[in-house]
């Protein structure tokens, strides 16, 4: 728990994309990474707020009125009950912060993007020297 958590080698742990890994949790919310590669599904969440936090990268958040570019070191909070879609055109880590238990596609209809985050398991834990 009070151990350092090392960004990069929980990022090794896994390769797919729109796939968020939790490696902390807090206040019944929880910090996750996702790769982000592609475009993901329009969708809003009811009653969460999301946070975006770029480590690595960019991508892009479409609203239905405008787009805003997110660049590494960059981060937004996305409302509730706002309609989004985080595209990228090449990979980008994300640090996300959001209620435990969230569904990352919200309230659209589900695809093969949806899951509910694990906790990263594997054999690098993420708290291994950085
Ligand atoms: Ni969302």
């Amino acid at each position: 728990m009070t151990e350092p958590i090392c960004l990069n080698n929980a990022l090794s742990t896994f390769h797919d994309h729109w796939s968020p890994r939790i490696i902390a949790s807090l206040n019944g919310q929880e910090v996750k990474l996702a790769k982000f590669q592609g475009a993901f599904d329009w969708h809003a969440h009811e009653n969460e707020d999301e946070l975006f936090l770029v480590i690595e990268g960019k991508f892009t958040m479409a609203f239905r009125d405008r787009e805003v570019e997110l660049k590494k070191g960059e981060m937004m909070v996305v409302p509730r009950g706002v309609e989004h879609r985080p595209m990228a055109d090449a990979e980008c880590h994300v640090l996300l912060f959001e209620p435990a238990g969230i569904v990352n596609t919200g309230n659209a209809v589900s695809s093969e993007k949806t899951n509910v985050a694990q906790w990263i398991k594997g054999t690098t834990p993420p708290s291994a020297p950085c």
